[in-house]
């Protein structure tokens, strides 16, 4: 087994194409994630993003570039790489007729955790994913965000040193979605690293320690959730509510002026207002202001929006 000093990164990608047919699905992707951080993969459907994370486990391979993870070079070592990894994939591949607890052992014992320890894991990550009282329960029993979490589950029963999750919330109420944040955050928080991918803003900006912005195939920003906020919309944003007349009616003032501004349904968002000289304040009349966020960013960079 290669070593992985500590400082070396717990993955790297340089150069990285995947084509599909006409489609350049990844067009020249480099990343890096830290070991022992979270890095979120931001980016609208289709920018890449699980074509970039099957790349990583050796399921698709690269037309061009360089791959290494936990110092492993994918695709030749990726039987190593995927041994020392959790994946989480986009699309659930649970066992329907098997238990729950049969559908975490079957893994257990394809990623080698040792016979004599394999009860305990399974166990361990029963558990964590709070489904100990449904180990018995058959697959197709479950409701979506009890499947949610075992399919977690299954991804850490072999204590991975790189996790990869994509879109491990998507879909589920509240309640879920925070006991998964938790479940993620006491990995990172135990040394482990992250790469995530989601459309759900508040998650990147609570869960990620470092985020990457996607834009067809490639990264288009990088940094933590607060820099990207600062760099590129600014200390506050100034938010109207009104019928649309009234809203383009604010786009016209602000705009040649050089503004940016972004709708959301019924209101439109002045960017950088912290910018905006007193007399064009008075002018708009009554706004809300409120902080910038990962969300501006996002839409400013991409022109799309997130799910809600
Ligand atoms: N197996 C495949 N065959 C053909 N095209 C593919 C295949 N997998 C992905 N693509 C194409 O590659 C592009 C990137 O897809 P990918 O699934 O990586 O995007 P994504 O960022 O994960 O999107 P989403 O947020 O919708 O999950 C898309 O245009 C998609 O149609
Ligand atoms: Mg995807």
């Amino acid at each position: 087994m290669t070593l992985t000093p500590p400082s070396a990164p717990a993955l790297q990608m340089r150069g990285v194409v995947k084509t599909f047919g006409e489609i350049r699905a990844v067009d020249g992707l480099d990343l890096d994630l830290t070991p022992g951080t979270c890095l979120g993969l931001l980016g609208p459907n289709g920018a890449g993003k699980s074509t970039t994370m099957r790349m990583l486990t050796g399921q698709a391979i690269a037309d061009a570039g360089k791959i290494r993870v936990l110092g492993h070079d994918v695709p030749r070592e990726s039987k190593q790489a995927r041994a020392r990894m959790g994946v989480v994939p986009q699309r659930e591949n649970l066992d329907e007729d098997l238990t729950v607890r049969q559908n975490i052992t079957v893994w257990a014992t394809l990623l080698r955790v040792p016979r004599r320890s394999r009860d305990a894991a399974v166990d361990a990550a029963l558990d964590m994913a709070q489904l100990s009282d449904r180990a018995g329960s058959k697959v197709l029993t479950l409701s979506g965000g009890m499947r949610r979490r075992l399919l977690i589950a299954r991804a850490l029963v072999h204590a991975p040193e790189l996790v990869l999750l994509d879109e491990p919330t998507v879909g589920l109420d509240p309640q879920v979605r925070g006991d998964i944040w938790t479940l993620v955050d006491r990995q990172r928080s135990a040394g482990v690293s992250v790469l995530m991918s989601t459309h759900y803003i508040e998650e990147a900006e609570r869960l990620c320690d470092d985020v990457a912005v996607m834009s067809h195939g490639r990264v288009i920003a990088r940094g933590t959730p607060a820099t990207l906020v600062a760099e590129h919309a600014g200390v506050e944003a100034l938010e109207f509510f009104g019928p649309p007349a009234r809203l383009a009616q604010i786009e016209r003032t602000v705009q040649p002026q050089g503004f940016r501004t972004r709708r959301t349904g019924p209101a439109v968002s002045v960017l950088r207002a912290e910018a905006l000289p007193l007399g064009m304040v008075d002018e708009l009349g009554d706004g809300t202001r409120r902080a910038a966020n990962l969300e501006d960013v996002f839409v400013l960079l991409t022109g799309e929006k997130l799910e809600d």
